[in-house]
């Protein structure tokens, strides 16, 4: 795909961070954005400040956690604007706490957001794609989603199911002759938009990279239809790693401070 123009691209947890960021590229390039969101103020801001500039974008407020809520939203987007080109699934949540010190709660809605709102929007999504020929999905994932540390055993384990929904989407769309259906998952190491406050990190090899940064990678690997971006491009030495045996994987991770990553973790502060 050259360019975004004209492209209806469907991003949820569309009016933050990453998302809101990624929704400007796309529809600076004269695409269409859909942003999905859970709070309405925040949706109406970006709905605003993109109309003024004159760019095309249309906001709903859906709650990814609830599979209805996920299928009624798509429903009406697909009267209102027809199929979809992007499904972006980008919403997230973190707790960043023990496993003791999270609620049952806490964990349920990681799971439902980070990796059972992707197969919904994609189940959602997917036929019309099927049917025109053509569609790209992308999973935001994270690199917790391949190695996981103290603090995230639910965020890391959610993220896990997410890029193994990638990887077999991909393999089944292949396998049932829709090659012309993309996919992308994309697993960054921290990035500073405050979803992940307080995180850190102890070594250059894994540096906190900017929302500006992460976007503009992500933007240019759905352009090109990359099917796997790692960032930084360090995080590839996680599969080298898991060559390794156990312990001397588990040394290389203290090593490189993953396991006291999350230790300053305070994550979004209210406002
Ligand atoms: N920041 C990092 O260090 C990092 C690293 C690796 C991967 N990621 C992933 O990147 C993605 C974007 O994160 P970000 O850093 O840009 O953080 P963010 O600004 O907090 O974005 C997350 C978005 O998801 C939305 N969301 C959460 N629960 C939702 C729900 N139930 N229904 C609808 N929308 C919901 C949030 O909306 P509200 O704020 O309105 O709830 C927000 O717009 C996430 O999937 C995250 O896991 C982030």
């Amino acid at each position: 795909m050259g360019s975004f123009r004209d492209q209806k691209i469907l991003i949820t947890g569309g009016s933050s961070g990453i998302g809101r960021l990624m929704a400007e590229t796309f529809a600076a390039e004269g695409a269409q954005v859909i942003l999905w969101s859970n709070e309405r103020v925040p949706l109406e801001a970006i709905d605003k400040e993109l109309g003024e500039r004159g760019l095309r974008c249309a906001t709903y407020l859906c709650d990814v956690s609830r599979p209805y809520s996920i299928y009624d939203t798509a429903k009406r987007v697909i009267a209102e604007h027809g199929p979809i080109d992007v499904l972006i699934n980008n919403a997230g949540v973190v707790s960043g706490r023990p496993l003791l010190e999270i609620t049952d709660a806490e964990i349920r809605e990681t799971f439902d957001v980070n990796a059972l709102a992707p197969i919904w929007t994609t189940r959602a999504f997917l036929p019309a794609m099927i049917e025109r020929g053509r569609g790209h999905i992308v999973t935001i994932a994270s690199a917790a989603g391949l190695i996981g540390a103290p603090g995230m055993t639910d965020y890391a384990a959610s993220k896990y199911a997410a890029v193994g929904f990638d990887d077999a989407l991909r393999a089944e769309l292949r396998h049932l002759g829709h090659r012309e259906i993309r996919t992308t998952v994309v697993c960054p190491y921290f990035i500073s938009t405050g979803m992940f406050e307080g995180a850190s990190t102890a070594t250059p090899l894994l540096p906190i990279l900017t929302p500006e940064y992460a976007t503009r990678k992500i933007v240019r690997a759905i352009r090109r239809g990359q099917r796997r971006l790692l960032m930084p491009r360090t995080v590839i030495l996680v599969y080298l790693m898991r060559l390794l045996p156990v312990p001397v994987f588990d040394w290389i991770a203290r090593a490189l401070g993953v396991t006291r990553s999350m230790d300053g973790f305070t994550g979004r502060r209210p406002g």
